[in-house]
């Protein structure tokens, strides 16, 4: 603490990222979407928990929170001027917007992840994947920055431009303050995330599951992917798995704005990220609906299931 009566400084995000040296339009969309996320929070506390009666290109039912987040983080990106193209979980196509001067950006996103748990109170984010220029159809290794929002108890952003992973905490002045730099995953065991229906597993999932438990990983799994990455992220070590299942070999999360950007924050603080064969951030994308296997946490727990899965050839 500061000497008293002083208040301790608080470095916020927009001076972070221009202390880190960001190019000024991604300092832009990273900020527009910090300011979106107060509306999307508002939304949450206040909206409406039904369904809008549609669905989106996944056949799921959307929830009117789906949609007005989605309206939220479109319209923000739209007036931003230096965003060039958009996709979103919840639109069937590629946006595409006018891009004023200087360097543009395209932006990935899951505008409420976890969305059918806010009904239950239970902690839901935004999850953002950005690249450079007017293209999102490219590998999660080409992404130029990655961030997600935590709506839980407490309301955090964590960012990544490939400089590192760094926490911010909302104030009550709803600014975003810097809380922690270089979150780093170093440590090994801890908990286990297993996302899915267990019946469903092959057996080389099932026996890596066996290993952990094993190893004494605890389970910990909300159900919601923001934080459920946020814990292993924020604890240093862990794993979370949605794998491939019986019936559905390509699991069921979106590789561009779900596995993309969390493997690369994760990557980023020294973790890893797999399909179960290869990096995520190496799988080329064949449309924005792909989904992906995934195996995301600590490099060794990522390793183990890597070889579990090889060693059963599935
Ligand atoms: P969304 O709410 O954006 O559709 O994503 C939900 C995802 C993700 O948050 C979580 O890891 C996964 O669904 C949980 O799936 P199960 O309910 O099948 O475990
Ligand atoms: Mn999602
Ligand atoms: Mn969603």
């Amino acid at each position: 603490m500061g000497e008293p009566g002083t208040t301790k400084f608080q470095t916020d995000l927009r001076r972070h990222l221009r202390q880190r040296g960001v190019e000024r339009n991604l300092i832009r969309i990273i900020c527009e979407i910090s300011e979106a996320s107060k509306y999307i929070i508002n939304s949450i506390r206040t909206g409406d928990l039904g369904v809008a009666g549609t669905s989106n290109l996944y056949g799921e039912e959307q929830l009117a929170l789906d949609v007005l987040s989605d309206r939220i983080l479109q319209k923000r990106l739209k007036n931003s001027g230096v965003c060039a193209s958009m996709v979103s979980e919840e639109n069937n196509d590629i946006i595409r917007f006018e891009c004023g001067g200087g360097d543009c950006y395209s932006v990935a996103y899951d505008p409420l992840d976890g969305s059918s748990l806010v009904d239950v109170n239970l902690a839901v984010g935004t999850i953002i994947s950005i690249y450079k220029g007017d293209n999102v159809l490219l590998r999660g290794r080409e992404q130029v920055a990655a961030m997600y929002i935590l709506y839980g108890p407490r309301t955090t952003l964590v960012y990544s431009t490939g400089d590192g992973v760094h926490e911010f905490g909302m104030n009550q002045l709803m600014e975003y303050t810097l809380v922690q730099e270089n979150v780093t995953i170093d440590g090994v065991g801890g908990i286990y995330s297993p996302g899915g229906q267990r019946n469903l597993y092959t057996s080389g999932t099932e026996k890596y599951v066996l290993s952990l438990e094993e190893s004494g990983h605890k389970l910990r799994y909300s159900g919601g992917f923001v934080p459920d990455i946020n814990q292993i992220l924020m604890k240093g070590r862990g794993i979370f798995m949605y794998p491939h299942l019986k019936g559905r070999p390509q699991g069921k999360l979106r590789l561009l704005y779900e596995l993309n950007p969390m493997a690369f924050l994760v990557e980023q603080a020294g973790g890893a990220a797999s399909n179960g064969l290869m990096p995520i951030l190496d799988i080329e994308p064949d449309g924005i609906e792909m989904c992906a296997p995934v195996f995301i946490g600590c490099c060794e727990d990522v390793a183990t299931a890597e070889k579990f899965i090889a060693e059963e050839s599935v």
